[in-house]
């Protein structure tokens, strides 16, 4: 395994515009002070109040078997819903997804009965969690962010022993990763508008 001497640290930008979201991992584990690092950089991240609304869920080895039961869960209410049987295919796509990275984050927030309060929590956890990604596009990792059913519609709750207040805000898959990305983004003028008269 690298040592921490072997780490290497891109600068923001690079580390902003190279940061892919990839789905294959290598199952090398992460040494628990570099995922403390990342999850610091998150924790930076602007919060408006410094309501600090995120909390950050870290399952690693044998404690990713926690999540297999809800996310499958979730699989079984959509199937449900359609009227169908679930299948053991989606089961245990299901089950693999929760063991494809070395390091899978929940990240959950503290809602607000305030709705502008609310909102502005929930972005600050999307703000927190672009800087876990960038760090670790930094540090050499690869990650993806990722919502669905299971995560949307609370399936993981229980198993995170949120309170009525929280909710889930994504999963964060993290590791080596070896797969070929391509950047897709338009660019940015297209996107732009620009005031600079009265
Ligand atoms: C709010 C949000 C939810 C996402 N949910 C998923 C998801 O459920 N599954 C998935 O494969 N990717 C998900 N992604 C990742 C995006 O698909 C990905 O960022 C996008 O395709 C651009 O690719 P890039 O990250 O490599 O730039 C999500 C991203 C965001 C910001």
């Amino acid at each position: 395994m690298a040592t921490t001497t072997e780490r290497p640290l891109a600068d923001a930008l690079t580390a902003i515009k190279t940061r892919r979201s990839v789905k294959e991992y290598n199952q090398t584990e992460i040494p628990r002070e570099w995922i403390e690092e990342l999850l610091d950089a998150a924790h930076w991240a602007p919060n408006h109040k410094l309501t600090h609304p995120w909390r950050f869920h870290v399952f690693t080895g044998e404690g990713r078997e926690r999540l297999v039961a809800a996310r499958q869960a979730a699989v079984r209410s959509a199937a449900e819903r359609k009227g169908e049987q679930v299948s053991e295919d989606a089961l245990n796509f299901a089950r693999a997804k929760c063991f494809s990275s070395p390091v899978v984050i929940i990240v959950s927030m503290v809602g607000d009965e305030k709705k502008i309060v609310d909102q502005e929590n929930y972005a600050a956890c999307w703000c927190a969690i672009e800087n876990l990604l960038v760090a670790a596009n930094a540090r050499g990792l690869g990650s993806y962010p990722s919502t669905g059913d299971w995560i949307d519609q609370n399936f993981v709750g229980p198993v995170l022993g949120l309170t009525e207040k929280e909710r889930p805000v994504a999963c964060i898959f993290l590791g080596y990763s070896e797969q070929k990305t391509m950047a897709k983004r338009l660019p940015v003028e297209r996107h732009t508008t620009w005031y600079t008269e009265p």
